[in-house]
């Protein structure tokens, strides 16, 4: 079932429920206002008869001359309908105002009673002659303790039955009326205002089909579908970026893997063209071995990556010691910066507690400077240096390389992306998002400030751990 028939379905519910409760709370009130304006006739026909009639065993002509003394003296007084009958204490009956024995009021022993207690009495019995019921009033009259006679006027619930019964027609066929008519209304309506929804299902159906170009104009001018069309076009454009992101993460990668695999197939298929001897196969051997390794590398890094994408790299965090994980480093990579006669120097300063993964700061320490001493040419120089701000550890590699152009440096840290592949022939660009992704999950970040020609320093700051 569609949103808009479902809303017109419960609109309609709603609008029946009030209406049919508005309508029973106004036939009740009319019920009860028709009542009391005819028992209150009632009362005062009866009151004005007690003080007329004398206060004797009366006869038929004293109330006569009563009823005529108040038709003549009362003209205000509604009467016509009411019924008036007298009873003597006898319980005979003395007079009677209709001239004809159905239209009689019907009397019952609990009234009798009733009056004898000194109490009037108000009901509504079926008439005599079967039609309408009758309300009547029994007023008792006593002369000091002895009933002298009882006056009971009536008045048939014709009329108020009938207009009670009007209402109710009137409301039998509003309620239903207006119901569909606020229903039909109501679904309209919705039809309207769910319209530029329409919009956003057809952009849907577009994008399933690759095109993550599409956006919805926001030309809309209720807020809410103006906020669902922006997270709408908002959502695409992340889609957007994210399925480019892909695309380029996989051409990359599988561009990575052509070079070493191209490399590997031209050897195998030239030490197959004619028959050598086994120290040429060994030479060949260990050259497929370096190309392998680099895919390697390549295929671990990705999937490192890729792991750490989906937060399946759970940090091994323990108490590092800057001072000495930066000596280890410094060990470690000497052979290397002695081997192209660059100049390697540590400079640490004071104590620094970091609480961290070691495997993952070594990585990240000797990718930096595998960093620089790639992109530093002979004799230059390299600095690894420790130091301590306030609540952070500043670890930084500088490099008298050949340094990074300005507006490549926002790219640097990309996957895949190196500044000129000419000069990096060894590498992927994927050491430094690596970098990027061990700092960030130690709470720290890492800046770079370069000059072409002069050389480049790498910054990393880290949380102290006290
Ligand atoms: N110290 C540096 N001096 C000059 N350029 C640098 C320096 N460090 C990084 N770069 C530039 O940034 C690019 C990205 O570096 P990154 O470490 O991500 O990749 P790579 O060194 O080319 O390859 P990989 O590290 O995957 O073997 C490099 O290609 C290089 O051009
Ligand atoms: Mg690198």
């Amino acid at each position: 079932m569609t949103i808009r028939t479902k809303l017109a379905i419960w609109f309609s519910i709603l609008v029946a429920v009030v209406l049919t409760l508005l309508a029973g709370i106004r036939y009740a009130g009319y019920k009860q206002v028709l009542q009391s304006q005819k028992d209150y006739s009632l009362k005062v026909v009866a009151d004005i008869l007690d003080t007329s009639i004398p206060r004797k065993p009366p006869k038929k002509d004293d109330v006569q001359i009563a009823v005529s003394r108040m038709v003549r003296d009362y003209p205000d007084i509604e009467l016509k309908g009411i019924l008036i009958e007298v009873y003597d204490s006898s319980r005979s009956i003395i007079f009677i105002s209709s001239l004809s024995e159905a239209e009689r009021l019907p009397i019952t022993e609990e009234m009798w009673n009733k009056a004898l207690r000194r109490k009037i009495s108000l009901t509504t019995l079926p008439a005599l002659d079967g039609d309408a019921s009758m309300r009547i009033l029994t007023k008792p009259v006593f002369n000091r303790n002895n009933l002298v006679y009882l006056i009971q006027a009536g008045s048939s619930m014709h009329d108020i039955d009938n207009t009670l019964e009007n209402l109710l027609l009137v409301n039998l066929f509003l309620i239903p009326t207006t119901t569909i008519l606020i229903g039909g209304g109501g679904w309209f309506l919705t039809r309207r205002a769910l319209r530029p929804l329409d919009a956003v299902i057809k952009a849907s159906h577009r994008i399933s089909s690759g095109n993550f170009q599409h956006r919805i104009e926001i030309s809309e001018t209720s807020s809410e579908i103006r906020d669902l069309t922006r997270a709408f076009n908002q959502m695409t454009e992340r889609l957007e970026a994210s399925f480019q992101q892909i695309q380029n993460f996989s051409e990359n990668a599988s561009h990575e893997l052509r070079i070493p695999l191209s490399i590997l197939r031209g050897q195998t298929e030239l030490s197959l063209k004619k028959f050598r001897s086994e120290e040429e196969y060994r030479k060949i051997l260990e050259s497929n071995l370096e190309e392998i390794l680099r895919m390697e590398k390549i295929v671990e890094r990705l999937l490192f990556l890729s792991k750490a994408d989906r937060g399946e790299i759970e940090l091994n965090r323990v108490e590092v010691d800057g001072n000495s994980l930066l000596s280890g480093v410094y060990e470690q990579f000497q052979i290397h910066t002695q081997e192209k006669n660059i100049h390697l120097t540590l400079d640490t300063d004071g104590p620094a507690l970091i609480k961290g993964d070691e495997i993952l700061l070594r990585e990240l320490l000797l990718n930096l400077l595998q960093n620089a001493l790639t992109y530093t040419p002979k004799f230059g120089e390299i600095i690894l240096s420790l130091s301590r701000e306030e609540e952070q550890i500043l670890i930084s590699v500088a490099d008298t390389g050949c340094g990074i152009p300005e507006d490549e440096i926002p790219y640097i840290f990309d996957r895949f992306y190196q500044v000129d592949k000419s000069r990096s022939s060894q590498g992927h660009g994927l050491g430094l998002s690596l970098c990027k992704w061990i700092v960030e999950s130690h709470q720290g970040r890492i800046t770079v400030e370069s000059t072409v020609g002069k050389g480049s320093r790498f910054t990393v700051y880290l949380p102290a751990k006290d």
